[in-house]
C-alpha cells in the first residue's frame, strides 16, 4: 500500500481545509492502521513575497520522488494578481508530474442540497474528465506592444493527438470499471475547427473500441444549459482543460456549491495530487468558515488511489451522513466552523470504521 503524502496547504482557506482534511485522515489512519504519513510543504503566495520562491527545483525533486500523493488545499492570493506563484505550483505540478486525468466527481448528496426543481440523489451523479496538461493552459503565447493601443495578447490552445487521446480513453475506461454506459464529449468544433476537429476525430474512433458505452457529444454552450436541465443524462464528461474547468464550477453548485466539490488530478501508477474544486476564496479566509468537506472528500478520492478503497467509501459515507444530519458549515446552512466540522467529523471515525 502507498502512503506518503506531500501536504501543500498554500494560501487562503487552502490553508484551514488542509488542517481539516489531515485531522480526519489521520484519526482514520490511526483507526484502521494505514500508517498515513504526512510531510507539509510551505509552498504559496507568503513564501513567494517573502523569498521570490515559487516550486523551487529541490521541493520539485522531492515532491515527485518521495511521495505517493500530494494532498493540496488551494493557491490564489490578491497580493499576487498575475497568479505567478500558482502557475509555478500548480500548473507546474499538474505539467511536469503529467497529471493528465482532472477527475472531478459531481454527485449529489442529499436533495436538499440541489437548486434545481424536483432533482433527487439518482439524478445528479456523474464524473467529468478534464484534460489536464494542454489547452489555453500551456502558458505559450505573449504580449506585442504592451500597453499601447496597438496592444495584441496571444494565449495558443494547444492540443495533441497523444494528450486528447489518454483523457478520452481515461474517460471511457472509468466508465467501464465503474458500471457506466455512457460518454459525453464536449467541444466547441463549431468555432475552433482545428483544436476540437482533433477532440471530435479522436473521440469518434476511440468511441468505437467501447461498443458496451454509448457515446454522445454536446457542444459546451448547450452542455452547461443540459446540465441544468436534465443532468440525468450524464454519466461521464470528458472535456478539454478550459471547458472543464468551467463546467466543473457549475456542476459543483448543481450539488451544493463548491465547498462540496471534490478533485483528483492523477498520473496513474505515479504521484498524483488531489485538491477540491475550489479556490482559496480570500473573503472566507482565515475566519474558519470555509467548508472542509471538499477538502475531505478530495481525502477520499486519494485514499482510493493509495489502494483504500474500502476506507474511501466509508469517508465519503462519513461525509454523507454529517449533511444527513443537518450538521455541516454555514455555507449549508449549518452552525460550525471549519475546525468544529473537522472535529465533528474525527468523533465519528469510530463508527463509520
Ligand atoms: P473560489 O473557489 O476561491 O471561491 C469562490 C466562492 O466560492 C467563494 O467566495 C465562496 O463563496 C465559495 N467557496 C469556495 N470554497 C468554499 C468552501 N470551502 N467553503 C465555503 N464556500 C466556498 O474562487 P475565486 O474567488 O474565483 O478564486 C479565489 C482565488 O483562488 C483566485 O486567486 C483563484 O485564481 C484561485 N483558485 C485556485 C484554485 C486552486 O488552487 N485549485 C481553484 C480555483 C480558484
Ligand atoms: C482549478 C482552478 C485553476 C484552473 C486555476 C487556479 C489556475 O480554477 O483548479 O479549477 O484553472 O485549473
Ligand atoms: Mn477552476
Amino acid at each position: 500500500m502507498k502512503n506518503r503524502i506531500a501536504v501543500i496547504p498554500g494560501d487562503g482557506i487552502g490553508q484551514e481545509v488542509a488542517q481539516a482534511g489531515v485531522k480526519v485522515l489521520e484519526a482514520i489512519s490511526q483507526k484502521k492502521g494505514l500508517n498515513l504519513s504526512f510531510k507539509w510543504f510551505d509552498l504559496g503566495a507568503d513564501r513567494y513575497l517573502k523569498t521570490g520562491e515559487t516550486l523551487p527545483q529541490p521541493v520539485f525533486d522531492e515532491l515527485s520522488t518521495s511521495f505517493d500523493a500530494i494532498y493540496f488545499g488551494a493557491v490564489g492570493d490578491p497580493r499576487v494578481p498575475d497568479m505567478k506563484h500558482a502557475k509555478d505550483i500548480l500548473l507546474g505540478l499538474r505539467m511536469r508530474l503529467d497529471l493528465y486525468i482532472n477527475l472531478r466527481p459531481v454527485q449529489l448528496y442529499h436533495e436538499e442540497l440541489t437548486p434545481l426543481k424536483n432533482k433527487g440523489v439518482s439524478d445528479i451523479d456523474m464524473v467529468i474528465f478534464r484534460e489536464n496538461t494542454e489547452d489555453l493552459y500551456v502558458g505559450m503565447g505573449g504580449n506585442f506592444k504592451m500597453n499601447t493601443v496597438d496592444e495584441i495578447a496571444i494565449n495558443e490552445m494547444v492540443s495533441t493527438r497523444k494528450g486528447v487521446e489518454r483523457i478520452i480513453r481515461a474517460a471511457f475506461d472509468w466508465a467501464v470499471s465503474h458500471g457506466k454506459t455512457r460518454v459525453c464529449m464536449t467541444d466547441k468544433a463549431n468555432a475552433i475547427s482545428y483544436a476540437h476537429g482533433l477532440w471530435q476525430r479522436v473521440f469518434k474512433e476511440v468511441s468505437k473500441e467501447y461498443p458496451q458505452i454509448t457515446p454522445r457529444h454536446v457542444y459546451a454552450d448547450a452542455l452547461a444549459m443540459e446540465l441544468v436541465r436534465a443532468p440525468e443524462d450524464f454519466d461521464v464528461i470528458v472535456a478539454s482543460n478550459l471547458l472543464g474547468d468551467i463546467l466543473s464550477d457549475l456542476g459543483a453548485q448543481l450539488v451544493g456549491g463548491l465547498g462540496l466539490a471534490a478533485s483528483a488530478n492523477i498520473h496513474p501508477n505515479r504521484v498524483s495530487l488531489f485538491e477540491p474544486v475550489h479556490g482559496s476564496a480570500p473573503t472566507l479566509a482565515g475566519k474558519n468558515l470555509a467548508n472542509p468537506f471538499a477538502m475531505v472528500l478530495t481525502g477520499a478520492l486519494m485514499l482510493d488511489f493509495l489502494g483504500y478503497a474500502d476506507e474511501s467509501k466509508r469517508l465519503e459515507a462519513l461525509v454523507k451522513s454529517c449533511i444527513d444530519d443537518k450538521i455541516t458549515t454555514t455555507d449549508l446552512g449549518g452552525k460550525l466552523g471549519t475546525q468544529e466540522m473537522a472535529d465533528y467529523m474525527v468523533s465519528l471515525v469510530d463508527r463509520f470504521f
